[in-house]
């Protein structure tokens, strides 16, 4: 995903120093290429031979160091990175970067990148809201400082409140945003995702297979690639992706709510939840009790969402799913035709490597001209990026 991207982590002096190692880890398992810079307080919290280990990169923390400098001095880091991140990052670093002090390796590279400055501060409730520290933000914001506010929480100094560094992950996830061209800026993408559970009791449920492996990876993407993402979402083990609104549901009458709630306002729709096609006629308030249980279960039908949202189609581009055993481009065909999607991604989920509960994903897409375009085996994060490039061809 990074491959070919250069980033330039900063590490300032914290007790959330330590988290900087797993934000370096999920920048090296991503692909980048990671130069650290740590300031001479930080090599108190975490020593520079972490760094320099997991990165597989010397670690700078001296501006002259004659022998670092001639090999790949400030002025090379400041021009090579795609990216700068500051994580965790101190009032004091950010009160010089805001003052345009530059008196160690960190300040001085920064000052010198034309790169997207992206900063995670961390720090005491206190000196968070303290009106200098806010000033300097604000006055780094309007420069072109990316942040990455921290949340609130147990801080180490024993306070309470906001201050906390963000997730590594979260940080991660700004940094993809970041170095992911925007080309779905302007978009409001509503995606479904996981599986629909329809109750019989308090305590038992009919649902289905589907991890959401697959809409979430699309949500993620589409939110990396610029647009507005809403993910509606049946009961899943996932984390929320960043920076996308999560509308829970359970059922499919409430995913229909939510979803025909949210269409309107929605230029792309991506449906790829697996709707339970039947609910029980009845769910009992109480726990069935193994005496007074039917032997049959009466099912009804539960409503068709896409194939209302097709029927309704205003300027939307519609993707559906088509997940099949049998007949694979036949049945899918018909429901791209019959539901009047614009595209529809079919996938075998008998195959090896495909459908529910996998990381990666054979799929098929049918359009409507009659196009089909066969993927290999790709991960679900791949597959995702390929719909999102052919909605946004479709959409012209
Ligand atoms: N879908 C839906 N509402 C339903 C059933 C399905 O919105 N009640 C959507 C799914 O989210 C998916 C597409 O329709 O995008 C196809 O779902 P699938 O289960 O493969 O097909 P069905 O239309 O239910 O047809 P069948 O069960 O006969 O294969």
């Amino acid at each position: 995903m990074l491959k070919d991207k250069v980033v330039v982590l900063g590490v300032t002096g914290g007790i959330a120093a330590y988290k900087g190692v797993e934000l370096l880890r999920l920048l090296t398992k991503a692909g980048a290429t990671v130069h650290v810079i740590m300031t001479r307080s930080a090599t108190e919290f975490v020593t520079p031979l972490t760094f320099q280990t997991l990165s597989m990169n010397p670690v700078h923390t001296e501006i002259f160091n004659l022998i670092s400098e001639q090999e790949i001095g400030h002025i090379s880091l400041a021009d090579r990175a795609d990216l700068f991140i500051i994580a965790p990052a101190t009032a004091n670093v950010i009160g010089k970067l805001a003052n345009g002090i530059a008196d160690d390796m960190l300040t001085t590279t920064v000052m010198a990148t034309k790169a997207p400055v992206l900063i995670a501060p961390a720090m005491n409730v206190n000196m968070y809201q303290n009106p200098i520290y806010r000033e300097n933000e604000e006055r780094l914001r309007t420069h072109g400082y990316l942040f990455v506010e921290p949340v609130r929480g147990m801080l180490a100094c024993g306070w309470e409140g906001e201050g906390k560094l963000q997730d590594p992950a979260a940080i991660f996830e700004a940094a993809m945003a970041v170095l992911t061209p925007n080309d779905l800026a302007g978009e409001c993408v509503l995606v479904t995702a996981g599986p629909t559970r329809e109750e019989l009791d308090p305590v038992r449920f009919i649902s289905n297979y589907s991890s959401g492996k697959m809409g979430y990876a699309i949500a993620r993407a589409a939110s990396r690639r610029g647009a507005r993402v809403t993910l509606v979402t049946g009961p899943t083990c996932l984390d929320a992706p960043w920076g996308v609104e999560i509308v829970p549901i359970t059922s499919a009458l409430e995913m229909r709510d939510a979803v025909l709630e949210r269409y309107a306002s929605s230029s792309v729709v991506i449906k790829a939840a697996a709707v339970a096609d039947y609910r029980p006629a009845r769910r009992a308030v109480d726990k069935v009790k193994k005496s007074d249980q039917p032997e049959t279960v009466e099912l009804v039908r539960n409503p068709d969402i896409l194939a209302e949202l097709g029927a309704n189609k205003g300027g939307q581009y519609l993707v559906g799913f088509a997940a099949e055993t049998e007949s694979l481009l036949e049945n899918a065909a018909k429901k791209l035709n019959g539901k009047n999607l614009d595209l529809i991604v079919a996938n075998d989920v008998g195959q090896t490597g495909a459908g529910f509960n996998v990381d990666t994903n054979i799929v098929r897409l049918l359009f409507r001209d009659g196009r089909v375009e066969e993927l290999p085996l790709m991960e679900k994060d791949d597959v995702a990026n390929v719909i999102l490039d052919r909605v946004m061809e479709g959409k012209g």
